[in-house]
């Protein structure tokens, strides 16, 4: 992982004429992880197609293969994964570098915690920071021992157990990537692990499970559900067609709706209903997109989204919509600051714990550009108007920071520069070349 090696690369994004043109967004990180993942745990081969070729889960193919599996890419986005079985990882033969990703780290500590294998993990200095005790308390409840750096945080050691230990378990905070380590440690364990989330989270580590063999059964349960999985079940492989990642679809699409004059489209987006929570947020506030060619691939809806100019209106985001759009908070601040009137975001505990305090960093970064707002601890009011834009954001190592202050120079009075655009490749490697293609001037701040 050298994304964050050597010097910074600033970006500058300013006020841009209408934005047009069709474009595909890359793959679903959060499907693209998983798909190295099954395919390591199954016997066979897992073929699959628009796999997002991005630091984070280049860091899991990586990971795969320092647990035994083959891992190979055979074209763009095609990869071919060779697995083990399930209980089938050996003890990798130096640490594992997980680089930015929460999602790749968490998960493989699931995936270790019932292998009687040793490994030691670490990331990048915003890894290093995030919490990883809410995935720790659980895996040591299966028979997982840690032993981790101060608060919990990586470099970390961990052992597997001998044999797992099935438990239920609720979720103290609305994350998959905690769900999903336990389904995960699940697999190589005796007997029925259940899970019980409060609020429904993206589900699919559960879908591919499902569709992969498992054991699995997924109950509602009021606005949450109870996931229950047998183990010591083999997994059979399959194909697997990652549709385009709705958190990178965000950015060109609020980029359409606030810049005038724009009309794109954004083809093959995933619209699970735990993923959406922006596309209602945004059409509440007027936004102007269509969902076209509505259909079923993989497993998940998918469909074309048609997004033009809006006139954007404030609106009040309740809590029990933030597990669907964690992700996208950063850029809906953005939308919200093009908006008339003011936009009230609750409920926002879990921004805190992401690549960086997103809280924070969305607090300093629209501070800079002259943008009215208040906060609190878990709470974002932004006044929106015509943004002065002018300011130099801090990152932080955040991906969806940089992005989605980029988005709002190509509005802003006065060009946004943001300090960092390396992380990008972390998610959406594609995106500078995709919006300037749009007609985005978005591009490398001139050093000389
Ligand atoms: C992810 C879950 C979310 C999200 C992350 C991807 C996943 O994190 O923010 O980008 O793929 O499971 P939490 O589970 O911590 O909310």
């Amino acid at each position: 992982m050298t994304m964050s090696e050597g010097p910074k690369i600033p970006l500058r994004a300013a006020r841009s004429a209408n934005l047009a043109g069709r474009i595909s967004v890359p793959g679903d990180k959060s499907i693209s992880h998983r798909s190295l993942m099954l395919g390591a745990l199954t016997v066979g081969e897992t073929i699959i197609d628009g796999l997002l070729e991005a630091g984070d889960v280049l860091g899991t193919a990586d990971a795969m293969r320092a647990l035994g599996a083959q891992v190979e890419r055979k074209g763009q986005g095609n990869w071919h994964v060779h697995g083990v079985g399930v209980g089938g990882f050996s003890s990798p033969t130096g640490g594992i570098d997980f680089g930015n990703s929460g999602t790749g780290v968490r998960l493989c500590m699931g995936l270790i915690a019932t292998t009687p294998i040793e490994a030691r993990l670490t990331g990048d200095g915003s890894l290093c920071k995030r919490p990883m005790g809410r995935v720790i308390a659980p895996l040591e409840q299966m028979g997982a021992r840690f032993a981790a750096a101060e608060g919990g945080r990586l470099p970390l050691t961990e052992t597997g157990a001998k044999r797992g230990i099935p438990i239920i378990y609720s979720l103290p905070v609305a994350s998959a990537q905690v769900k999903s380590a336990v389904l995960l440690a699940a697999l190589n364990t005796p007997g029925v692990t259940s899970v019980i989330e409060p609020v429904k989270t993206r589900d699919h580590t559960e879908r591919m499970l499902s569709a992969f063999g498992a054991k699995i059964d997924v109950q509602d349960e009021g606005v949450g559900r109870r996931i229950s999985i047998e183990g010591y079940h083999e997994l059979t492989p399959q194909p697997i067609s990652v549709p385009a990642d709705p958190s990178s679809a965000a950015f060109p699409l609020v980029a359409a709706l606030i810049t005038e004059g724009s009309d794109i489209v954004l083809e093959n987006v995933m619209l699970n209903p735990t993923r959406t929570g922006l596309l209602l947020t945004l059409q509440e506030m007027g936004g102007d997109i269509i969902v076209l060619n509505e259909r079923v691939a993989g497993g998940e809806a998918v469909g074309d989204l048609r997004v033009r100019s809006s006139r954007l209106t404030g609106v009040t985001v309740p809590a029990d919509r933030a597990a669907s759009m964690i992700d996208e908070y950063p850029v809906l601040a953005v939308a919200a600051a093009c908006a008339e009137g003011r936009t009230e975001m609750l409920g926002l505990d879990e921004l805190k714990v992401k690549e960086s305090d997103r809280l924070a960093a969305i607090v300093a970064g629209l501070g800079v550009n002259g943008i009215a707002h208040e906060s609190g601890e878990n709470w974002l009011v932004v006044e929106g108007g015509v943004p002065r834009g002018g300011g130099t954001v801090e990152t932080h190592m955040d991906h969806r920071i940089a992005m989605a202050f980029l988005v709002l120079g190509l509005v802003s009075r006065e060009p946004v520069t943001v300090d960092d655009g390396r992380m990008i490749a972390t998610s959406f490697p594609t995106f500078v070349s995709l919006m300037t293609g749009l007609g985005a001037d978005i591009g490398e701040l001139a050093t000389a």
